[in-house]
This record gives C-alpha cells, sequence and structure tokens, in this order.
C-alpha cells in the first residue's frame, strides 16, 4: 500500500434499531434499511478501515436492539468504533458493543490520524450538552496527541440547521466546544449525526459534517418536523497522512413507504 494512501472511514448514524428487528419507525423497517446500508459498505473496493457509528443506534435502548447491531455489523470484519444519541441508553449499550470487532474506546489513532468520540447526551431529553469532564477531557487529549491530525464525532450538531422544530434539540453548549477546538489546530473535521440530512459547515478551519441517517429522512429547512424522500446512506471519509480529506455522502437506492400522518419520532 502506498504511504500515500488514504484511512477510508465510514460514518454510520441514527440508524434506530428495536428489539423486535420488524418494528417500523413511522413506517420504515429500519433494520431492514440499516442491511441494505451494510450491503452496500460491504461492496466497497478498497473496504473501509473502520466505521464509526454516531449515535441513536436504538430507538427502544432495549439490550436486544443492540445485540442485533452488533450481530449485523460483525459479518463485516470491519473495526467499529461508536459513541452514544438521545435515543441510546448507555447501560444496555456498553457491554454489548464491545467485542472483538466492536470496540468501546473513545480516544484511538489510526495510521497517523486522531480521534476522539464524544457523549453529548443529556438521559431523558433530547437535546444535547457535552459535560465538563467531557470537555476537559478533549483538551487534554488534544494537547497529548497535537501532532496528529484529528477527527471529532459526537452525536448533537454544535449549530442550528435552519429547522425550527430541530434547532431546538442542538447541541446546547456549542461555544464551550469551540473554545476547547480553537486551542488544537489539528482538529481538522468534527463529524456528527442526530439532523438525519447532509450538512457541512467551515468554522475556523474545521469542517462540521452531518450525515444522513440510515432510516429516515428529515427534510431540510422546514420549520416543523417533516419527513424528507431522501434515501437513507451514510459518509465516505478519506483522510491522509498530511491532514488533508476528502468525503462524500453515499445514498441507497432503497426505498420504503412512509407513514407520513404520525408525527411521533
Ligand atoms: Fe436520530
Amino acid at each position: 500500500m502506498s504511504v500515500l494512501s488514504p484511512l477510508r472511514v465510514v460514518q454510520i448514524t441514527d440508524v434506530h434499531l428495536f428489539a423486535d428487528s420488524d418494528q417500523l419507525l413511522l413506517g420504515l423497517p429500519t433494520t431492514e434499511s440499516f442491511e441494505v446500508v451494510l450491503r452496500q459498505v460491504a461492496t466497497l473496493d478498497p473496504a473501509p478501515d473502520l466505521i464509526v457509528l454516531t449515535g441513536d443506534l436504538s430507538q427502544d435502548g432495549k439490550p436486544e436492539s443492540y445485540k442485533l447491531l452488533r450481530s449485523l455489523l460483525k459479518p463485516l470484519g470491519i473495526p467499529v468504533y461508536w459513541l452514544p444519541g438521545n435515543h441510546d441508553y448507555l447501560p444496555a449499550m456498553e457491554p454489548i458493543l464491545d467485542g472483538s470487532v466492536i470496540s468501546s474506546q473513545k480516544s484511538f489513532c489510526v495510521r497517523g490520524w486522531c480521534f476522539l468520540l464524544l457523549n453529548s447526551q443529556v438521559p431523558g431529553h433530547v437535546h444535547g450538552c457535552l459535560k465538563q469532564e467531557s470537555l476537559k477531557w478533549l483538551d487534554h487529549q488534544l494537547t497529548a496527541m497535537r501532532d496528529y491530525p484529528t477527527l471529532v464525532g459526537l452525536h448533537h450538531p454544535p449549530f442550528l440547521v435552519g429547522s425550527n422544530w430541530l434547532d431546538g434539540s442542538t447541541l446546547q453548549n456549542s461555544s464551550d466546544l469551540f473554545s476547547v477546538l480553537d486551542r488544537h489546530p489539528q482538529v481538522r473535521l468534527v463529524v456528527f449525526g442526530h439532523i438525519h440530512q447532509e450538512y457541512s459547515h467551515q468554522r475556523q478551519g474545521v469542517q462540521y459534517l452531518g450525515t444522513p441517517s440510515t432510516c429516515i429522512q428529515f427534510e431540510p429547512h422546514s420549520s416543523d418536523f417533516a419527513l424528507d424522500q431522501e434515501r437513507p446512506g451514510f459518509r465516505l471519509l478519506h483522510l491522509y497522512p498530511d491532514g488533508t480529506w476528502w468525503t462524500a455522502v453515499e445514498r441507497t437506492n432503497y426505498v420504503h413507504e412512509l407513514d407520513l400522518v404520525t408525527r411521533g419520532y
């Protein structure tokens, strides 16, 4: 392999699996759409080096939903890392999502890039917030690994995305996050989920990227809750040893009738 070969990372987010694999989320069978995404990931050539899951991996937070996630990911044989979203139940997911292929590590380096995964969930709430101890941990990790280009992951976007109903549940203390990141210029990318749509914004030399869900999609710039007809997808990231990067959102061809009457999510 050439020394200039990029590290190939797949970001998968907002899987919303249920303990019952046949259960629907607003009409969509989330297990089925996730399987279609994984089949597409499996066809990537060269194969990805690692997968980062950015939260809402379960819809019901039940242990069986995390066991289902694990059983679907394991056959790929690709190292998987994860962080929780607002729908996740950490006490259930932690013991299940830690094994030979799936790691619960939140700080790791691969071929010259470092990865720091944050927990922005506030139990019982939809919005996100980073605890002071998480911000201190982030600052400490970035200081210790100052020589490596770095990708930071969290579930909640640190920006408003122009949808009233979603903008009430973004990260509530983004300025605290920015004040840490601004001290560490090696941070190149911040990736997140939660908004079930593609998003990109640059701030102070850092690219902030939101990624489509593997199930339902939210309509961009809608003031009220609204589903989008876009297909489920994932994000591909190529990370080069010199700190440069390339990214693209990949969509599947999965189509399923949605329940557009139900408002609950
Ligand atoms: Fe979600």
